[in-house]
Parts: structure tokens; C-alpha cells; sequence
């Protein structure tokens, strides 16, 4: 399984799920692939926001090694699965899908076309915003989707 985390600049949201995906998977021995993106390029080889790095590290986990960079259309075919974190990232993620094959792949993190908030302008969100993500990363792994249950 090849997943991909997206947010808009690949620095808050999505490298924390990247980084709760890969520990949780590899703690229950799932051989998968995960990596994170953002639609923006401001943050190209940029290292995580240090807000993001320090919520996972108080958790156990280390992002500080992650590097930003942007969504491209040739991530639709190295991923089974695409998950965004608002509406405004399905939005752009959409907008370079090719067909419908591309466009089943991508799915909001949350249910209910609920939305992970944009931390950025406000550092009380990570604490909660890191909780909502480990939650979600938790029923994907449970799910245990294979390509197969797209
Ligand atoms: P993210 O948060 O999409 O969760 O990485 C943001 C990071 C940077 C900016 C906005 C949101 N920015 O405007 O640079």
C-alpha cells in the first residue's frame, strides 16, 4: 500500500500524519509506503514546521527529518491512496487528476467532510489538530485497505 498525505504547505498537517501513518503501520508490521506533499510550493525542501516537530515529539515521534515539496500529477500514479486534509487541498488535488481512476484515489483524512484546521496562525490548534490526525491514522491501519478496496 502507497499512501500520501496532503496540506497546503507540506510543513504543519501532512508530515505529521506522514510521520503517524509510518510509526503506526510499522508498529503493527504493515509493509507500507507512506510520503506527504503539499499543493503550495512555498515550502519546498523546508523542514516542518518546529510547532509540528515538537507535538510529535512529545509523542514519540520524530518528523524533524521530512522535507517539504509539492503535489504533482505524477503522484496519482506512485499512490494507491491520497488523503487531503480540507476541502480547499481536494479542491487542487482534483484539479491535476487526469480521470476517474485518479480521482477515486483521494479522499479527505476525516469523515464527514470534516476538515483537519490549519494550525498555522495558531499554536494552541497543533496539540488537537495532532490528536485528530493520530485518530484518523489509527482507523486507516485498522482498515488495513489494500489497493483492491478502492
Ligand atoms: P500546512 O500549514 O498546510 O498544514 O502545512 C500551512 C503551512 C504554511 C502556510 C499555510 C499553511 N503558509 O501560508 O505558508
Amino acid at each position: 500500500m502507497k499512501i500520501l498525505m496532503v496540506c497546503l504547505g507540506n510543513i504543519c498537517r501532512s508530515p505529521l500524519a506522514e510521520g503517524i501513518l509510518r510509526h503506526l503501520s510499522r508498529e503493527r508490521q504493515l509493509d507500507w509506503e507512506i510520503d506527504s506533499a503539499g499543493t503550495g510550493n512555498w515550502h519546498v525542501g523546508d523542514p516542518p514546521d518546529p510547532r509540528s516537530v515538537r507535538v510529535a515529539r512529545e509523542n514519540g515521534i520524530d518528523i524533524s527529518g521530512l522535507r517539504g515539496r509539492q503535489f504533482g500529477t505524477e503522484d496519482f500514479d506512485r499512490f494507491d491512496r491520497i488523503f487531503v486534509m480540507d476541502l480547499d487541498n481536494y479542491r487542487d488535488v482534483l484539479r491535476k487528476a487526469r480521470n476517474d481512476h485518479d480521482r477515486e484515489k483521494v479522499q479527505l483524512l476525516l469523515d464527514g467532510q470534516q476538515a483537519v484546521p490549519d494550525p498555522w496562525y495558531d499554536d494552541a490548534l497543533f496539540a488537537p489538530v495532532y490528536r485528530l490526525i493520530y485518530d484518523a491514522c489509527e482507523k486507516i491501519v485498522q482498515a488495513k485497505p489494500s489497493k483492491d478496496t478502492l
